[in-house]
């Protein structure tokens, strides 16, 4: 048996914050901004919950998919923005707004990584026969453990929402998950760290005052690290599968960084065309980046039925991983 991504939508709150607006917040520049990252906008979810977000991003997902909620038999968010610090889970809440009640819901952690690891997870519960049609989200408010002085990560990261559903590939369809790989190395884990609250760092008035509770990432080992990890992964399940790296129609890789991605795509010898780019947009929004970047080639009509895409990420953790599949139905 094999599972298939059938649809992709995304969800990007109203208000856009630009480099211009954050120059006038943090001592920084949209020449630096542009440079170092590639990022020009990002956009923030005012008054709204990760849940939210993720439950919009699912209702077109399921839309797409010319599915009912109630045809929805798992959901799997993955998201670092939970609506709330341990329970209950983000995708509890998202099954409550999509009124899908009775399944299994949960969340993953996997910082950037969350949308590859939702897939390869539905992959495995489609293919273990148990689910028919999972419904797979990230979903991030990053604006909310984000430290709006710290002008080393705070112009980085956007909210947003991405959402798809994985059901069973139908008999003799060349359109199904062809591969997935997902790993991670925990010695490195604290390069990119919401210190608290945590069983390491109890909620207190001393982990609020060290800004315990925001991302802090040492940015320039972090990205010496992803690039290398993210070329290694690319390089290794094309090879795993005997797909040369001009046959791919889509490569959608995590956006963090135009730069991290200009090598990746230099490592591969990709076209531009085969590119999807969104970081300019909507900044780094971690485990929503990809299904937000599939999403809008989706809408361009870059993304079809059949469709041979690409998908790699690398994030907190560290964790890492990519996908090879066909689109569609
Ligand atoms: N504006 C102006 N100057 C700045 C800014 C800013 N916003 N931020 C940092 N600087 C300064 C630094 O203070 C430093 O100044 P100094 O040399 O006087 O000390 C200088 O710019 C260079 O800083 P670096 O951190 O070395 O800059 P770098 O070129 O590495 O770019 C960045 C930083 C964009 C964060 C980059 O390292 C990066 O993208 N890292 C990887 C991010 C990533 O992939 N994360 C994983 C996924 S995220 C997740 O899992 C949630």
């Amino acid at each position: 048996m094999n599972a298939s991504l059938i649809s992709i939508a995304s969800y990007v709150p109203p208000r856009a914050l630009t480099n211009f607006d954050l120059e006038k917040m943090v001592d920084t520049s949209d020449e630096w901004i542009v440079q170092r990252t590639g990022i020009r906008t990002r956009y923030i979810a005012d008054g709204l919950l990760t849940s939210d977000l993720g439950a919009r991003a699912g209702r077109l997902a399921i839309e797409r998919a010319g599915l009912n909620p109630a045809d929805i038999d798992a959901i799997i968010c993955a998201t670092v923005t939970p609506d709330h610090f341990c329970m209950p889970s983000t995708a509890c809440k998202i099954a409550e707004k999509l009124g899908i009640t009775g399944v299994m819901a949960f969340d993953i952690s996997a910082a950037c990584s969350g949308f590859v690891y939702a897939m390869d997870i539905a992959r495995s519960l489609v293919c273990g026969g148990a689910h028919q049609n999972v419904l797979i989200i990230g979903a991030e408010k990053l604006s909310s453990i984000v430290d709006w002085t710290d002008r080393k990560t705070c112009v980085l990261f956007g909210d947003g929402a991405g959402a798809g559903v994985v059901s069973r590939a139908r008999e003799n369809s060349a359109n199904f998950i062809i591969d997935a790989h997902c790993a991670s190395d925990g010695s490195k884990s604290d390069l990119l760290i919401t210190p608290g609250p945590g069983s390491s760092c109890p909620a207190s008035h001393h982990m609020i005052e060290e800004g315990a509770c925001f991302v802090h990432m040492a940015g320039n080992e972090v990205f010496k690290v992803a690039v290398q990890t993210l070329k290694n992964d690319v390089v290794e399940i094309l090879r795993k599968n005997a797909v040369p790296s001009d046959a791919i129609d889509l490569f959608v890789p995590h956006q963090a960084n135009l730069r991290i991605i200009d090598a990746v795509k230099t490592r591969l010898s990709l076209r531009d065309e085969q590119c999807v780019i969104t970081v300019q947009k909507y900044g780094n929004t971690s485990s929503a980046s990809i299904p937000m970047a599939l999403s809008d080639a989706f809408e361009d009509g870059r993304l079809r039925g059949g469709s041979l895409v690409l998908i790699d990420a690398f994030g907190g953790g560290f964790t890492w991983g990519s996908a090879l599949f066909r689109f569609g139905i």
